[in-house]
């Protein structure tokens, strides 16, 4: 992930090319929407999540203004956080969500959902998944292989019910990403090859327990240029007219997710540009565009609010600073070398020093990144990584009998625990 590894200073973020100044500086305390982090930190201890409703509230308007002019529905991708407080207001906001599991369905349900709202994808679904989609009829089951297409039939045909199927396309186009979230590339295990689609969508529309709604595609995450969403795109609508050439209609393109966060703080792809790039190659179809953004949505509104356990070292070389927090809260720097800026939720006077941020487990991986300029920090001292709300408490472990960290939302310069700090007798209460 090389653009994660420039380094950023200011506290401001982008998300979508729309500045948002949800976390910023007053003087020298770090906000989040007017409530100083550091208050958070002391009244519900570290290491712990906060999130901003506003900031994602921004990101989801900025989706929809910039694809406004077209008919289209943001299917929120669950896996980048299901809190269900955060999913509750994905509801308020009127988007659907992307499913990847029968756990993240069933969230969605509670959460006040309805079935319709619900795309779910998956490379691998087992047997009961398919069965409770099925039964559900949610909006699509993204299918993988002409396998789980069979399975998906029968799952239908057993309750005499007909299952709303899109395929999803492997169309081999490289996102030019991190290879850990690259999926369109032809071999990998996601999709179906563009060139065996066609056959298999034939299969689908003369097959009375299925209905083909849709063709699905997502190359990858973390995407910062529009061109492999641009070809991907182009994939759907090339098999789409082919479909539509041999009389089988259906109602959707669904484009996946993938658009990447500026995690140095720097400049990210724009609404605007993504919708340019997307919007003329899909409106010629008239077809509904579904887009499924993760990323872009929660990773800017959070932050992982860590404090200082130890300092060692330094005096010529730079001193390590050990944090109460580490892979298990947040594993996408140990996982993926992936880069987080970490700025203090009180900033000190004092001339830079360089520090090595780790966490407190015993793995060299276990770290927030290395030759970090900061004021002099001190034990004690709390930080904040930043653009930590994705991929970050939907990853956490209970790796070393760790306990998954408290998560809190503020809203409207309010905040209030949305997930409280889990106990040892939570974590024990499964065991004999
Ligand atoms: N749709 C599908 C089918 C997906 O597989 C994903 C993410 C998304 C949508 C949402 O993509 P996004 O807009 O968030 O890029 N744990 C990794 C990211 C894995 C993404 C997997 N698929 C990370 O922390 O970077």
């Amino acid at each position: 992930m090389a653009r994660e590894r420039a380094r950023g200073a200011a506290a401001s973020n982008q998300a979508l090319g729309m500045p948002t100044d949800s976390f910023c500086y007053d003087g020298d305390t770090l906000l989040c929407d007017g409530v100083p982090l550091a208050d958070i930190a002391r009244a519900e201890g570290t290491p712990a999540y906060v999130y901003s409703a506003a900031a994602i509230e921004g990101a989801c308007a900025a989706l929809e203004q910039a694809f406004g002019g077209y008919p289209h529905r943001l299917h929120y991708a669950l896996k980048a956080n299901s809190t269900l407080a955060i999913t509750r207001l994905m509801r308020r906001l009127g988007t659907g969500v992307d499913a990847n599991s029968v756990g993240e369905i069933e969230v969605a349900l509670r959460t006040g959902f309805l079935p319709d709202d619900i795309v779910f994808t998956g490379v691998g679904k087992r047997p009961d998944e398919i069965e409770r989609a099925v039964a559900l009829g949610v909006h699509a089951i993204n299918a993988e292989s002409a396998g789980e297409i069979d399975r998906i039939a029968a799952a239908a045909r057993a309750r005499g019910g007909r299952a709303r199927v899109a395929v999803r396309i492997n169309p081999d186009v490289d996102a030019g990403t991190h290879p850990y979230i690259t999926t369109g590339i032809r071999g990998s295990r996601f999709g179906v090859p563009i060139d065996e689609a066609a056959a298999l969508c034939r299969r689908i529309a003369v097959n009375p327990s299925l209905r083909l709604v849709g063709l699905h595609v997502h190359v990858g995450s973390q995407i910062f240029d529009v061109t492999p969403l641009r070809r991907a795109a182009e994939s759907l609508v090339r098999v789409a007219h082919g479909l539509a050439d041999d009389g089988i209609a259906i109602e959707h393109l669904d484009i996946g997710g993938g658009v990447g966060v500026a995690y140095d703080g720097g400049a990210s792809l724009s609404a605007a540009d993504y919708a340019s790039a997307i919007l003329p190659v899909v409106s010629p179809t008239g077809l509904t565009l579904l887009l499924e953004p993760g990323r872009v949505i929660v990773a800017p509104a959070g932050v992982l609010l860590a404090r200082v356990i130890d300092i060692k070292g330094g005096g010529g070389s730079a001193a390590i600073a050990v944090l109460d927090a580490g892979m298990t809260e947040l594993i996408r720097p140990a996982l993926y070398g992936a880069y987080h800026r970490i700025e203090p939720v009180v900033r000190r006077q004092g001339s830079q020093q360089e520090y090595e941020i780790v966490g407190p487990l015993c793995e060299t991986s276990d770290g927030f990144g290395g030759a970090r300029r900061m004021a002099p920090l001190e034990v004690g001292d709390v930080l904040a990584i930043r653009d930590a709300g994705g991929y970050g408490s939907a990853m956490a472990s209970n790796y070393n009998r760790r306990l998954f960290a408290p998560e809190v939302l503020v809203e409207e310069r309010r905040w209030r625990v949305i997930r409280r700090r889990q106990t040892i007798d939570d974590l024990l209460a499964l065991e004999e």
